[in-house]
């Protein structure tokens, strides 16, 4: 039995779903799996929460908590999530679960071990207030290619990849103070040496989809630059060599071991080996925006280990919503659990896939889901089944009838239904989910037609033949249906089985290790029910959404982002307030004018020079972050601004009793005044 290993982008835990997620990763990572389990393939789906590196470190720091803490109760609301929605996941696990922290810290031993990882030292963000260095989400700044706002580590305006030390107006996101560079020894990786085999992968690679393999193509020919896979912090996984106490791994030098390390606890508990399935196929499922990690980084990583590449890569595009960019912090978001409190998870399965082609941004509408749900689900599919179990009841006693003469249409008819399963199946196994439900529906409204220019109605009284004839193959149509769109809406999948009377599987949450056969296989779809085949009484299978229920939702949509919003401006205002000092605060700063008598350059640091300042009565000594604007002799006998009366200090080991007075570009403060001289 041939085997395959699924996994689904590791969601950081430091935050519910959001439909994005889902629309991106994991529900055409379960559509993928419940068809291949349909088709015999022996399958694992794997996905762990991603719990180191700055995300959850940053936010456990701004709350004062543990990230521990955050971890594990975002691990929890996001598996709730993921069941939720039925994704079929056969391990769910943790980035912080021991076996990972093993086999992270082998992966990484293992590339160092066959020379691929080296030691380099580099500038670094350090901040004195926290006295610690400031990797990539601990430090804000302005994007020094587009002059936007953006993170130590990325730009989301232009969506470059980020150093720290790049950032202009760097600050430290836990105390708002100005860094400095500083260096440091870090691990890196030879990414470079991995160019060619890489080019070579990505443009032999039939199953990767052309946005993707564009996308790394492009990367790929501007060159690639070795990788810095360790951090100076505490929250993370040690690096395991002797020498590197302090330092842990990268979270994303870790992160893609979470795939192997959740099937890895799975085989385990089952007394398999997690290695078959990712030797045989293997593919993962991700956002767009981690495109690059997955066909540069990760690839690279594997063929250091000489370990077999993925199949595929499938990257899925982004969801806006009301056609604005999500925003979380802003309110403009969707949250998963929300959803469903109003909503089956099958209507959002549908409405996810049939709104665009994965690898497509594209946007969430209230009004476009109501249309949706209310043409294609409910008019189209929705009433051709249930118009084909009520009149079997009604005229046929609920047994499929014997088939009558056929006619063109008939036949015609048959046919489709015949070559439908295989065409999804193609669609499906080509990452193609919706053009494979686009063939599913645009047969339903085919079929719809064909029952109305059928008429049985009337054929019950005029013509009894070709009524059998159209509920015989509209029953048959309709088992169809209820294999083939297991996958894609699993829970209506098996409503339509209950009335078909054929055996119903759980399809609910993640799959139980006994469950996964599955029970219905996809080849059922080409097995005609016989004539006399008893269904049961129905119900429809799906309802209108009312007018008032979309107004409702967006209403709410847009009151939350009001109120975020207004929350945000009374942030500011307080930081305004707070930032205001009264005269006598201002009073309590002594400025003295002085006279740098000597200035020298403090080893180990780019930035720092330590000074000796002549304040009229004492020579003070000051450490100054000045070494990368002035060299030491352009600064000697300049007058300068002295905060006199500021704390000692220790920056870099050395004593500084004061500060001298610059602008945020280092630009000194000078003065014609007398040295000693206080300013008022
Ligand atoms: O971008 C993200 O949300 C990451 N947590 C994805 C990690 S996927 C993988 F490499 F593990
Ligand atoms: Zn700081």
């Amino acid at each position: 039995m041939s085997k395959l290993f699924i996994s689904c982008a590791l969601p950081y835990a430091n935050g519910p779903c959001h439909l994005g997620h889902l629309r991106s990763t994991y529900i055409p990572a379960d559509i993928y799996a419940r068809f291949n389990r349909m088709n015999g393939v022996d399958t694992v789906m794997v996905c762990s929460s991603d719990e180191h590196g700055t995300p959850i470190a940053v936010r456990a720091e701004q709350e004062n908590k543990d990230p521990i803490d955050i971890a594990t109760y975002y691990h929890k609301v996001i598996e709730d999530d993921l069941k939720a929605c039925n994704i079929s996941l056969d391990s769910f696990r943790r980035t912080t679960d021991e076996l990972h922290y093993e086999m992270a810290q082998d992966f990484f031993k293992t590339l160092y071990d066959k020379g691929y990882i080296y030691e380099k030292k580099i500038d670094q963000l350090y901040c004195d207030t926290c006295q610690r260095s400031l990797p990539d989400r601990y430090v804000e700044g302005i994007c020094p290619y587009c002059d936007s706002e953006a993170r130590g580590d990325q730009c989301e305006v232009c969506g470059r990849h980020l150093n720290p030390t790049e950032l202009k107006e760097p600050h430290c996101l836990i105390c708002d103070g100005t860094p400095h560079v500083q260096q440091s020894e870090q691990y890196y990786f030879k990414l470079h040496e991995f160019e060619e085999p890489l080019r070579e992968w990505i443009s032999n690679n039939d199953h990767l989809s052309s946005n993707i393999k564009n996308f790394a193509k492009e990367w790929i020919k501007d060159g690639l630059k070795d990788w810095v896979m360790t951090r100076d912090m505490n929250w993370g996984i040690p690096v395991p060599l002797e020498g590197a106490e302090g330092k842990v791994l990268y979270v994303w030098a870790e992160a893609f071991v979470g795939y192997q390390s959740s099937a890895g606890a799975w085989a385990k508990e089952h007394g398999l080996d997690w290695k078959e399935y990712w030797d045989d196929k293997t593919v993962h499922f991700i956002g767009k925006d981690i495109i690059y990690h997955h066909t540069i980084f990760w690839p690279s990583m594997l063929m250091g280990h000489d370990w077999k590449l993925p199949y595929s890569v499938v990257g899925g595009g982004y969801l806006s919503l009301e056609g604005q960019k999500m925003s979380t912090s802003r309110g403009w978001v969707i949250w998963v659990k929300d959803f469903l409190e109003k909503f089956d998870s099958d209507l959002l399965r549908y409405y996810m896939v049939i709104n665009a082609p994965l690898s497509k941004d594209t946007d969430f509408s209230w009004d476009d889901f109501q249309r949706r749900i209310n043409n294609e689900l409910t008019d189209n599919l929705g009433n051709f089944i249930h118009r084909t179990f009520t009149f079997t009841n009604k005229f046929f006693d609920g047994k499929i009838p014997e088939p009558g003469r056929y006619d063109e249409i008939d036949k015609e008819f048959e046919a489709k239904i015949k070559a439908l399963p295989d065409t999804v199946a193609e669609k499906i196994e080509e990452f193609e989910f919706r053009d494979g439900l686009l063939e599913i529906m645009t047969l339903t409204k085919e079929a719809n037609k064909y029952f109305n220019d059928k008429k049985p109605w009337k054929g019950v009284k005029e013509d009894i033949e070709s009524a059998k004839t159209c509920l015989y193959l509209s029953n048959q149509l309709v088992h169809e249906l209820a294999v083939i769109l297991t996958p894609y809406i699993p829970e209506s999948a098996q409503k339509i089985r209950e009335v078909l009377s054929m055996p119903v599987e759980n399809v609910k949450g993640f799959t139980e290790f006994d469950e996964r056969g599955p029970l219905v296989k996809w080849d059922e779809s080409k097995e005609f029910l016989e004539p006399g085949h008893e269904i049961k009484k129905s119900k429809p299978l799906f309802k209108k959404i009312e007018d008032k229920v979309i107004k409702e939702e967006k209403d709410k949509l847009y009151a939350l982002e009001q109120a975020e919003e207004e929350k945000e401006k009374d942030k500011k205002e307080e930081k305004n307030m707070s930032e205001q000092i009264s005269i006598d605060e201002f009073g309590k700063v002594q400025l003295v004018v002085g006279q740098v008598k000597e200035a020298e350059r403090i080893e180990g640091s780019d930035n720092l020079l330590k000074l000796q300042v002549d304040l009229g009565d004492e020579i003070r000594q000051i450490v100054a972050g000045l070494a990368k604007k002035y060299a030491p002799d352009e600064i000697i006998d300049r007058k300068v601004i002295v905060v006199a009366n500021l704390k000692p200090a220790k920056l870099f080991g050395v004593q500084s009793n004061g500060m001298l007075l610059a602008t945020d570009s280092m630009e000194l403060l000078t003065t014609e005044g007398n040295v000693g001289e206080y300013i008022k």
